[in-house]
């Protein structure tokens, strides 16, 4: 039936993205839609996870991976699924890639409808299942670049490798706002700041969107996935609807307007009900307020825990019924076969219209037409047209140095003795040791090759580790590695410090941290940095060699009870293949770090506050961070002075406020300057923040100059969500802050 119709719009479509004009695109899909029976729509809005078409004996798909015809068969043709999202385990080549999608596709032109597949996969920080696939950092450490434009140029080349690898959808970004360091994907986030989130998430959306290889991206987890009260994954949250407005919905707003194609669903619940079963947030909010007119998927098997887990449901029809009322177009079922029976059961019975599967369906059949795949039948490009990696590699790379936040630099330099301990000088040995120092793995993080990121076999060959760099970049002569798992004890650390001494080790770098984890893998009881590590820094600090700490890991972890015994602190987040080297290049004073926290970093393992708190949380030193938000050291410190405000010491409503300050390099490099300017709410209807994210801007400030540098308050984002929890700027007072320096201006009422 629909080749008919895929000649007739062949015809009038040129390349695998689709720009025929909207009318055009409307009447295809009511054409396609109009020869669909109810059995086809019930298909076309279930999405399978791969395994379940490949040869499957026990537990574990078949090596190697393949497609299993039967199963195919009865997916496709019998139950007319419409979308399948995954590996089935690890990642592939893109000839494999290649092999399963192609044959998925040959056999989707045997579904009565002949629709092709949209096919899903998570590649979080580049093609994180395509073997040998750049990976750049993960986001928390892109949101720590404050570098949008890079963001945007690392999606488009990610998007490069997806599409080449057959895939259209990418389950990214994460536009969830981090605000406790518990909740085990903190990693994925890019950060606590909604306004540093939404820049970054729009960054991320268009980079996907609007490349030279455009895929679906997919914003995710709408709403309120960060903040359960418990810390812990998927369990429930507490956010009233002035918070969740405040905080959590400004990304996904911002990203919808942005021109998102897809969003994924929260799989946990806020304020007892499941979002999955909500449609305030899934329909009120999303649909009518923020009018996303594009398609919306569940998380994994999340209209199935509605009854599994929540409780809300008395089985799972009640549970489909519950989640396609509150408003979602596809369900992420995935390894069973009964959706679609059911669904196609409730319409028969009543219990839904037809017409509300319709509205589903021309969501999906709208992103599978904007992908291109009623051109191309869905099948994957030549493999001669996989980009050139090369060209990729230089993006991700500059992303893992502009990430690299120095947090701490004293101690005594090797060489010049009035010069703090980095970047490290002088021709002395240098050990390195810590579980992170010799882990690719450790480098990128969950979803990297494997869903938990733990299987060195699908690293790429060649990528190097932390300690290989330190002898690339150091020589290898100079480097001694004590290597050590993540489990070492005592007598691994007296084995380290039995032979240190300041006279035979220059310094010591130690590589603290985690091990890739992601969901509820990555739960935890504590964020206090693990005890063995903590003793093996004391150790190193006893026999007075002096101990540079570099940090691997995607949460912050407290060491307050060490770090008086770091002379240096580096923060590496989950840097990616590339990211060894930025380490080695900032320690080596290569690379001049530029990175800034996005988060706060607490000092107290029961401190969850941010930048954003409130002025009642600061009493009594409540908030006393071991490192605030936005900061970061660089080699040539800038020092920002004379804040003025420019458009005088008062503005009306909607004006632009333009603010300036000096900046002078005071080293002898040229550095890359974040500046970030707060606001501060002198009096408010709800509580201020104590300070607000307003406005930042990158300056590079060469070595000994001085320089100013004006930015932009907008009048209408200094304002929050109301009692009435409605968006609302009130005239007043308001502080300006840029470092340590203030301003003030009123805010006239029209
Ligand atoms: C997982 C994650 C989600 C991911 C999806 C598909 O459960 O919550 O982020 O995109 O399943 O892999």
């Amino acid at each position: 039936m629909l080749a008919g119709l895929m000649g007739f719009f062949a015809a009038g479509c040129s390349d695998a993205t689709n720009t025929a004009p909207e009318s055009s695109k409307d009447a295809f899909i009511d054409s396609v839609l109009s020869t669909l029976t109810l059995e086809d729509k019930a298909g076309e809005m279930t999405q399978l996870t791969l395994d379940m078409v490949c040869v499957k004996e026990g537990m574990n798909v078949d090596e190697p991976h393949r497609l299993d015809p039967e199963k195919l068969k009865h997916v496709l043709v019998d139950l007319r699924v419409g979308s399948i999202l995954n590996c089935a385990g690890h990642a592939y080549t893109p000839e494999k890639w290649h092999e399963l999608i192609g044959g998925i596709q040959d056999k989707a032109t045997e579904k009565p409808s002949g629709i092709p597949v949209l096919y899903g996969i998570d590649a979080i920080h580049g093609p994180t299942y395509t073997t040998g696939g750049v990976l750049a950092p993960q986001q928390l450490g892109l949101a720590a670049t404050w570098d949008t434009a890079l963001v945007r140029k690392f999606a488009e080349n990610a998007a490069q490798e997806v599409l080449a690898s057959g895939i259209p959808w990418n389950f990214s970004p994460v536009l969830d706002v981090a605000r406790d360091a518990r909740w085990p994907r903190f990693w994925e986030t890019f950060g606590e700041s909604p306004r540093l989130v939404t820049d970054m998430g729009v960054a991320m959306v268009k980079g996907y969107q609007e490349g030279p290889s455009p895929i679906a991206a997919c914003l995710k987890h709408y709403m309120g996935y960060s903040r359960p009260l418990s810390g812990k994954d998927r369990t429930p949250a507490w956010i009233p609807e002035r918070q969740l407005r405040e905080i959590f919905l400004p990304p996904f707003a911002a990203a919808v307007e942005a021109g998102a194609a897809t969003v994924m669903v929260n799989s946990g619940e806020t304020n007892g009900i499941p979002v999955h079963a909500d449609r305030h947030i899934l329909t009120d909010i999303l649909r009518d307020e923020l009018g996303f007119e594009g398609l919306v998927v569940t998380d994994w098997e999340d209209i199935r825990y509605l009854f599994k887990r929540h409780k809300v449901a008395a089985d799972y029809k009640d549970a489909i019924e519950m989640a396609i009322h509150a408003g979602i177009d596809m369900s992420m079922v995935p390894t069973d076969t009964l959706f679609p029976v059911l669904l196609a059961e409730l319409v028969r019975e009543g219990r839904i219209a037809e017409s509300r599967l319709d509205e589903s369906v021309r969501r999906i059949l709208s992103v599978k037409y904007d992908r291109g795949l009623f051109d191309t039948g869905g099948m994957p490009p030549s493999i001669e047209d996989y980009p050139d990696k090369a060209s990729l590699e230089g993006t991700a790379a500059r992303a893992a140095l502009e990430s690299m936040t120095l947090l701490k630099n004293e101690g005594q330099h090797a060489v010049y003795p009035d010069q703090p301990i980095l970047p490290i000088g002088g021709t002395g040995r240098i050990l390195v040791t810590g579980p992170t120092a010799n882990s690719l793995n450790a480098l990128n993080g969950g979803w990297t090759g494997t869903w938990q990121g733990r299987n060195p076999k699908y690293n790429t060959p060649g990528r190097p580790t932390a300690v290989e760099s330190m002898r690339e970049v150091f020589g290898a002569d100079r480097i001694d590695l004590a290597e050590l798992d993540m489990e070492f004890g005592q007598a691994d650390i007296d084995a380290v410090t039995r032979s240190l001494h300041p006279r035979t080790t220059q310094c010591a770098v130690v590589f603290l941290g985690e091990m890739p984890y992601t969901e509820f893998k990555g739960n935890v009881e504590t964020i206090e940095l693990f005890q063995n590590q903590q003793d093996l820094v004391k150790a190193i600090h006893a026999t007075d060699v002096p101990v540079i700490g570099v940090y691997v890991g995607g949460r912050p972890r407290t060491h307050s009870a060490i770090e008086p015994l770091l002379d240096a602190f580096l923060m590496a987040y989950l840097p990616g293949d590339y990211g060894a080297r930025a380490i080695a290049d900032v320690l080596s004073g290569d690379f001049n770090p530029s990175g800034r926290l996005p988060f706060t970093w607490p000092r107290h393992p029961s401190s969850h506050l941010t930048h954003d708190c409130k002025h009642t949380e600061l009493n009594e030193g409540g908030f006393n961070p071991q490192y605030t938000f936005g900061s970061g050291l660089s080699y040539s410190p800038v020092q920002t002075t004379n804040l003025e405000i420019l458009t005088g010491e008062s503005a009306n409503m909607g004006d632009t406020v333009t603010v300036e300050v000096t900046l002078q390099n005071t080293g002898d490099r040229s550095t890359t300057e974040t500046v970030i300017v707060y606001s501060q709410d002198r009096v408010a209807s709800i509580t201020p923040s104590v300070d607000e994210l307003a406005a930042y801007k990158q300056v590079v400030v060469p070595a000994g100059a001085t320089s100013k540098v004006t930015l932009d308050v907008h009048t209408h984002n200094l304002g929050f969500i109301g009692r009435n929890n409605m968006y609302i700027v009130e005239p007043g007072y308001f502080g300006l802050r840029i470092q340590d320096q203030f301003a003030e201006f009123e805010l006239i009422a029209p």
